[in-house]
């Protein structure tokens, strides 16, 4: 049996039911999610390989291959067509444009199941999935579940990391209009034991690690590589769970009344369905989802328990996050640009400001060293020593890293931020000839690309200037060679 099958045997079936990484019913077979790939703005949908079974990963590499692929589609596998998509603006607006959402990476949270690979929802802040007008989600005071499998090693302290029950206009409308789970160390409502990661409830105007409105110290932080969380409510009930994704059993940490605040009890949910945003579409926030469900009624502990028995059956584990040419740590690089027109330029750096410049084997040092990077292990805690960061060959101490999607060079201030900032992962250049494409960690839409000879980490089409569509591939495949210096 499945999740939404166990569910279902408990008397709480699933209203919802939103995988990219496998089906949530033993005789699904179904769409699971739709890419949109940007080379010619196709769409496919993803199916599992077999009814019950893991994401035909490979399936979205061959449709994506040289070419970038977003999330566009995730499908509800409970047949009341309660799909997730790109969010619309509410009380907040998205980066994209119109107010809208970013779409997810195809490729930011590759994973295998059981040995086969598939690939989760990277949420980078911008990211949103949203379906205001979902049907047989609690509303009022009516009692759900839900759970989610997460990466408990990627998150932020902005807001909110969400997956739940949500308001209809995008917008805040008031204390008990959303259940949510939410997971990240935002500290401006609640907080648990320690120093986050929490599973919270997000009720809105509110993260509640329990029945208080600040602190809970049964709410232990929380950061297994693949994390269950559950989060569910009833009249003037609820509960926080736990488990570690990969192995062992659900811990409660918190199993009572609602929050001594008022309007939470009763609950007025709304039952729109959010993922990586708050209610009111804040858009702070970053994680990565796997799978998750909604269901109708409260479930038991028991049925629970079944549930992450199953999850910790599915055997998630971590795939690799870089392919294509190697780059070997601790040598220098330097990266080339391919586009016809600029191939004498290199990825350099003039002090703080990225950029190409031409440089030879007969360029004075300084140029050769400007045009050179140390490569290192990646700095962020979440890419798990994989992924690269690249410390200028002149300014030891200091790295490549993105600030408001342009590249700069700076000196590690050591703060988490700066760290995810300075990693990125590669992979074959988007171009192919052996070239190497170079992609933000965090951002895994966005890749190293010159523009107007200019450094910039830059989306396959979007807001930005040096987001435009045209020479993408070109602008973002490097040749790689042995650093000038
Ligand atoms: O409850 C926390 C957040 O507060 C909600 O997600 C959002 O709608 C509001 O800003
Ligand atoms: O480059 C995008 C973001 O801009 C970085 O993650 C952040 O440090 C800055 O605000
Ligand atoms: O960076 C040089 C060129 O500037 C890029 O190839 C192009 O995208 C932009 O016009």
């Amino acid at each position: 049996a499945a999740p939404c099958d166990i569910y279902a045997s408990g008397g709480t079936p699933c209203v919802a039911a939103h995988s990219t990484t496998r089906a949530l019913y033993s005789a699904f077979n179904g769409a699971l999610y739709q890419v949109k790939r940007g080379s010619d703005g196709a769409t496919t949908d993803i199916k599992p390989l077999a009814a019950g079974g893991v994401a035909n990963g490979p399936a979205q590499d061959t449709f994506c291959a040289g070419t970038t692929c977003l999330i566009s589609v995730i499908y509800d596998q409970s047949g009341r067509g309660n799909h997730l998509t790109q969010a619309p603006p509410g009380g907040f607006q998205g980066p994209e444009a119109n107010g809208y959402d970013n779409l997810a990476s195809g490729i930011g949270a590759p994973l295998t199941l059981n040995g086969q690979k598939a690939y989760g929802v990277f949420v980078s802040p911008g990211t949103g999935y949203r379906n205001n007008n979902a049907k047989g989600i609690a509303v009022r005071d009516e009692a759900e579940g839900m759970y989610a499998v997460l990466d408990g090693t990627h998150y932020n302290n902005g807001c909110c990391f969400d997956y739940g029950n949500a308001e209809t206009s995008g917008r805040d409308t008031g204390n008990g209009h959303m259940e949510t789970i939410y997971f990240g160390d935002n500290t401006v409502w609640g907080s648990g034991a320690g120093a986050g990661p929490w599973i919270m409830a997000d009720l809105e105007n509110g993260l509640f690690s329990g029945p208080n409105v600040k602190n809970n110290a049964g709410d232990p932080s929380i950061s297994h590589r693949f994390l269950t969380a559950i989060v569910k409510g009833g009249p003037n009930k609820w509960a926080i769970r736990g488990a570690n994704a990969a192995s062992g059993g659900l811990s409660t940490y918190y199993s009572g009344a609602r929050p001594n605040a008022a309007g939470y009890n009763p609950m007025s949910k709304e039952g729109a369905i959010v993922l990586g945003i708050g209610g009111d579409n804040s858009v702070g926030a970053q994680g990565t989802f796997y799978e998750g469900v909604m269901t109708t009624g409260y479930p038991s502990d028991a049925t629970e328990n079944a549930v992450q028995a199953d999850i910790v059956a599915a055997k998630y584990a971590i795939a690799p996050l870089t392919s294509g040419p190697a780059l070997s740590v601790g040598s220098s690089v330097s990266l080339r640009a391919t586009t016809s027109g600029y191939t004498t330029r290199y990825l350099a750096h003039t002090g703080a400001t990225v950029n190409t410049q031409v440089v030879s084997s007969s360029s004075a040092t300084a140029l050769k060293q400007q045009a050179s990077w140390t490569v290192r292990t990646g700095l962020a805690t979440a890419s798990g020593g994989q992924c690269f960061s690249f410390e200028a060959r002149d300014a030891p101490g200091s790295y490549l890293r993105h600030y408001n999607f342009e590249l700069r060079v700076a000196n590690s201030d050591g703060s988490k931020q700066f760290r995810e900032d300075a990693t990125f992962c590669t992979q074959a250049g988007l171009s192919g000839s052996g070239t190497v494409s170079v992609r933000a960690w965090g951002f895994p839409t966005r890749y190293f690309r010159h523009y107007n000879n200019g450094g910039y980490a830059a989306s396959n089409g979007g807001v930005h200037t040096f987001d435009a569509a045209g020479s993408f591939s070109d602008d973002v495949s490097w040749a790689v060679a042995t650093g000038f210096a």
